[in-house]
């Protein structure tokens, strides 16, 4: 079956199964804009997310793994019909573009800028900075005498390879991390932060913005979505830290607010979502939603209508909510398909349900669009009314 075929066919088993089964709030995330107004019957053309996206002057994108766009068709098909911008889902962060100290290895990187050049979508670099997906050698050879040129090397060479090319890049990503007890909040366990400081933050902006003037640079966050007590303390610590970096002149330009998101939990994202359009427009900064997806592990049903609904309500919710600002400017998912989620690699976020696959893309594993395609859709499409 080619992949044209595997959409249409999704349009009728999406919409076929939410029409058959009369779940409650099935309605809602069928293909409609209004509450039954159809925003198109095909889910390609005037009907992809990038093109409904665009009516509001959104980015609409996903994290791309660029062995499979390397070797799957469907895959690259999926991309260039429904986005508008992609990120690496591994291929730009240190360890995999600095393998040994000053040996550097693009050709991941390169083939996603390419990619992106041929079908004109936008590219967001990710990341520069974080205390994950550090290369094996990084930790055994930083102190507080080499940390700053080790820093500020592989900023300029990586953001320099791609000067010019790259939308906004996530300079620092995830440097707040509550528990670790200081009052700014920021996260003491980053090789970063234990060899320089919190002068390392200052120190990656300025730098990124000396190598590459055009891109719009961003702090990348997780865990300060919704309105839980814990998620506002965190969500209040990350405004807080940018309010700082910004009265110090540093280049910060954008927030991503990372939105890996759980279904079936009493999350609502009402105050979350106004605090972090607020807080991002009061500081002059845009807000990317980066890295969206929703984990349905906790839901008890394994029926997979029930699951799929739950999913596509929570995107209905979240992205109600961050789009009623014109502070947001891009939507990103961390993938396209169940097939390929990350939460579905090993079981740390299968602590429920190892044995079940999780469903938290837009896509499922046959690439037909889902109820969370439609739910997304639908939200991009009435912002565009607003
Ligand atoms: C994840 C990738 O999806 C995985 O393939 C990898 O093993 C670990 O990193 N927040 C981020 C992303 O900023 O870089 C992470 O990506 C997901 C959480």
């Amino acid at each position: 079956m080619n992949r044209r075929t595997l959409i249409q066919r999704g349009i009728q088993l999406g919409l076929g199964t939410l029409a058959s089964t009369a779940l409650p709030g099935a309605h809602a995330v069928a293909a409609s804009g209004k509450r039954g107004e159809p925003v198109a019957t095909e889910t390609t053309g005037k009907g992809a997310l990038k093109a409904v996206a665009a009516a509001r002057g959104l980015l609409l994108g996903c994290a791309v793994d660029t062995t499979l766009m390397r070797q799957d068709a469907a895959y690259q098909a999926a991309l260039r019909e429904q986005f508008n911008c992609v990120v690496g889902e591994n291929c730009m962060k240190f360890g995999p573009t600095q393998p040994q100290p000053g040996t550097y290895f693009f050709d991941d990187a390169d083939a996603l800028v390419r990619f992106a050049e041929e079908n004109h979508m936008k590219i967001r670099g990710h990341n520069f900075v974080w205390h994950e997906a550090k290369p094996a050698w990084l930790d055994a050879t930083l102190t507080r005498e080499n940390a700053a040129s080790i820093l500020t090397n592989h900023i300029r060479t990586v953001g320099g390879r791609y000067r010019g090319k790259v939308h906004s890049w996530d300079v620092v990503n995830e440097a707040i991390w509550l528990e670790d007890g200081r009052p700014d909040g920021l996260r003491t366990a980053s090789p970063w932060f234990q060899t320089l400081g919190e002068q390392y933050l200052a120190l990656a902006f300025r730098t990124a913005h000396e190598t590459d003037p055009k891109a719009l640079l961003t702090y990348n966050e997780y865990g300060i979505e919704s309105d839980s007590d814990s998620e506002s303390r965190k969500r209040a610590a990350t405004l807080a830290l940018l309010k700082r970096l910004k009265a110090a002149g540093v280049p910060v330009h954008a927030l991503g607010v990372q939105s890996h998101l759980r279904a079936g939990s009493p999350a609502s994202y009402a105050k979350g979502a106004a605090e972090l359009t607020q807080g991002a427009q009061e500081l002059g900064l845009k807000l990317f939603v980066t890295e969206m997806d929703v984990k349905d592990d906790s839901l008890e049903s394994d029926n997979i209508a029930v699951r799929d609904a739950a999913v596509a309500s929570v995107y209905s919710t979240y992205l109600d909510a961050m789009l009623q600002s014109k502070a947001t400017h891009a939507v990103l998912t961390w993938g396209v398909s169940d097939a390929h989620t990350w939460l579905n690699r090993g079981t740390r976020f299968r602590e429920k349900h190892p044995t079940r696959k999780q469903r938290p893309l837009l896509l499922d594993d046959a690439d037909a669009p889902k109820p969370a395609f439609y739910a997304m859709r639908q939200s991009l499409w009435q912002a565009s009314k607003r």
